[in-house]
């Protein structure tokens, strides 16, 4: 851990994390985070939200201008593009986590338009706490990233999502995890006829979660 007693800011949000965790405690403390530079690009945390009893977890990038403005995990176009997905395969959406890899807003001015930037790898190691805090509270039978950057953060910087797309993985994370695309890559499509196509991919991509859902007892771990 190293410690920049000029800025008081932490190398990760670790130091944050507080004991014997619940979802409000997580919330009320990222709430005040500081631990990367974009607390101040963001105008608030924005959080996972779902039940704590959730069997499927969702972890997207970063924030967007809508989550920005509402403190509230894919709310926005992408968000709506979800739901669809998830009404398709029968699940409903308050019954999943919904989180993201970074918890603040990464933008840059375009005009009169805040237009999303990736995160770096700083800060996705400074934000990590909070989604490791998130699956240790949680306990998801399932995790799917949505897209490179969340999947890439949880299965390893080789990982492609375009090679494994709908495939269960090996992971300690939880006993199933998957990736696929971003739901924000399918709306950033160059015509209709792509769109539908790629967005009827990613509905089979999640199809293997409805037996998840209505699972009874957990899944073995694997190995
Ligand atoms: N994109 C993401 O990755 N996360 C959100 O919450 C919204 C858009
Ligand atoms: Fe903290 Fe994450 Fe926000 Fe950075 S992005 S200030 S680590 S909550």
């Amino acid at each position: 851990m190293r410690f920049d007693l000029a800025n008081v800011t932490t190398e990760t949000a670790e130091p944050l994390i507080p004991p014997k965790p619940t979802l409000n405690k997580l919330r009320d403390a990222a709430a005040d985070c500081r631990a990367c530079p974009l607390w101040k690009v963001g105008t608030q945390t924005v959080f996972g939200e779902g039940p704590r009893t959730a069997r499927i977890m969702f972890v997207g990038e970063v924030p967007g201008d809508y989550e920005d403005r509402t403190g509230k995990p894919f709310v926005g176009p992408a968000g709506k593009l979800l739901d669809r997905a998830l009404e398709e395969i029968g699940l409903d959406r308050t019954t999943v986590y919904v989180t993201n890899v970074v918890k603040h807003f990464k933008w840059e001015p375009r005009g009169k338009r805040r237009l999303h930037k990736k995160p770096n790898a700083h800060e996705i190691r400074a934000c990590r706490p909070w989604l490791n805090a998130e699956i240790a509270v949680v306990k998801p039978h399932a995790i799917v990233c949505l897209g490179a950057t969340a999947a890439q953060a949880l299965l390893g910087p080789q990982f492609r999502v375009t090679q494994h797309r709908g495939e269960w993985i090996d992971s300690p994370l939880a006993p199933r995890v998957m990736a696929t695309v971003h739901p924000s890559s399918i709306l950033r499509a160059p015509d209709d006829e792509t769109r539908e196509r790629e967005t009827a991919a990613f509905i089979e991509d999640l199809r293997m979660l409805t037996e998840i859902a209505n699972e009874t007892a957990p899944p073995a771990e694997p190995g």
